[in-house]
């Protein structure tokens, strides 16, 4: 067993779960054999407690370091942050700046809420559009986060969440007040949309989606969402925190010509650096002042020095055309070799975060093969490359020179009906991990 299986399985006993995010877990990638924890991250370089080094094509931070790991033109002006002091009874100047560049680029809004997570963040937006519509109810599209208004959804239907995000996932905890008051719509099927609207008992005051993230907008959905929005006096809030800032510089709203009441941002915005941002129209936004949302450290500074350092360098240096480009010959390169092999894929996502499907019924099971026969090979590699501009031609040529290899091995297996894995099959769902 490695270092960091050994740590995982003393964390288990006291840290539920082992650790504080779902998609970091080891079991959703290599049940017993994934490294789990690392020592050091550079660029796209990631050691275990091992010392054993692997490139990381298995998301890069939960897609948020678009710059690479400990990038050393942000660290520099972060220690410089950190120096003048992150912390301060008075405020950061750079929160001003932040808010500024997000507004200029995002020409509809008016004004800024800052936090440090996506959930936190959808949270605040949720609790202004409410404020705003006097509304309490939610029709929403996608994932935004674990807090009670959104996980409320599996209370009158434990199901709502199946295709949204996970099957599996309880409300335990979850306070019943928030029952019947949120219901899912599915991606590009504006009927399902229509017919919550079409109950007056529902009371919509909010939309909230991702604008694109596994499929592209068909049929003007986009258009046609904001059209019920409008129509309903309902407030459509468009969650980019991990469509942000990847394929163009700021919201992909932007890119797909639709722009929302209010928009959420988070990950790559700070380059993994804790800052999340809130932005809308000023008479929504406004409304802020008329409840109260507030916390000591939203007010941070190294946040909002890593997240405007990182948005000029995206500015500067047009880092969205690169990592598409990169996107686009792993994309390439998987075909490439799904075709030589006879093996049966699809490919997903942005052209920054991309999703590989296998299509057989135990997909789960040849993507943990994927990702055991990948770890051999020194790289961190699932279902899902999020890319970054650490990465180059050389190295994504490496990547993929292994992904030949083993989509090869893919087709071996297929054929012989079993894998040899060394240990369970990846989890796709919620389970509870006990030590
Ligand atoms: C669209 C979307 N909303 C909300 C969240 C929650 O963000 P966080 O994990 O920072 O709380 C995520 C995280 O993946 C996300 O992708």
């Amino acid at each position: 067993m490695n270092k960091g299986q050994k740590l995982l399985r003393k964390a288990i006993k006291i840290i539920p779960g082992g650790n504080q995010l779902l998609s970091k877990r080891s079991e959703m990638f290599l049940p017993g054999v994934w490294p789990a924890y690392y020592k050091k991250a550079k660029g796209c370089k990631v050691w275990d407690l091992n010392n054993k080094m692997y490139y990381d094509f298995a998301g890069m931070g939960v897609t948020s370091c678009v710059l690479g790991y400990s990038n050393d033109s942000l660290n520099k002006s972060l220690i410089k942050g950190l120096k003048n002091g992150s912390m301060c009874t008075l405020n950061a100047t750079e929160e001003v700046d932040l808010a500024n560049e997000l507004l200029k680029i995002h020409k509809w809004s008016g004004m800024a809420k800052f936090c440090k997570s996506g959930g936190e963040a959808c949270m605040v937006a949720i609790r202004i559009a409410r404020a705003y519509t006097k509304k309490d109810n939610i029709a929403f599209c996608g994932y935004h986060g674990w807090h009670d208004w959104y996980l409320a959804t599996n209370m009158s239907n434990k199901k709502n969440l199946d295709k949204q995000l996970l099957p599996g996932l309880k409300t335990k905890g979850v306070s019943s007040t928030f029952k019947n008051t949120i219901k899912p719509f599915m991606y590009n099927d504006i009927d399902s949309l229509k017919k919550i609207f079409k109950n007056k008992n529902n009371n919509i005051g909010i939309i909230i989606m991702e604008p694109t993230r596994g499929v592209k907008p068909k049929h003007n959905f986009l258009k046609q969402v904001k059209s019920i929005a409008k129509k309903n006096n309902a407030i459509l809030i468009f969650d980019e925190i991990t469509s942000g800032f990847k394929d163009n510089y700021g919201g992909i709203h932007l890119k797909l010509k639709v722009n929302p009441d209010m928009a959420i941002f988070g990950k790559s915005i700070g380059n993994g650096y804790p800052i999340s941002a809130i932005i809308g129209k000023k008479k929504i936004m406004e409304v802020a002042q008329d409840t109260f949302i507030s916390s000591t450290m939203w007010t941070d500074r190294l946040g909002f020095i890593a997240a405007n350092e990182t948005l000029k360098r995206l500015k500067k240096n047009k880092i969205h055309k690169i990592i598409s480009y990169y996107g686009n010959i792993i994309k390439n390169g998987w075909i490439k070799y799904a075709t030589k092999h006879k093996i049966d894929i699809s490919i997903s996502g942005l052209d920054t975060i991309l999703y590989l499907k296998f299509n057989y019924k135990n997909n789960a099971e040849i993507v943990t093969f994927f990702t055991q026969e990948m770890l051999k090979r020194g790289f961190l590699a699932g279902s899902q490359v999020a890319t970054s501009s650490a990465y180059n031609k050389n190295i994504i040529n490496k990547y993929l020179k292994e992904v030949d290899q083993v989509f090869g091995k893919i087709k071996f297996f297929l054929e012989k009906g079993k894998f040899p894995l060394k240990g369970e099959i990846k989890h796709s769902t919620f389970k509870r991990l006990t030590g």
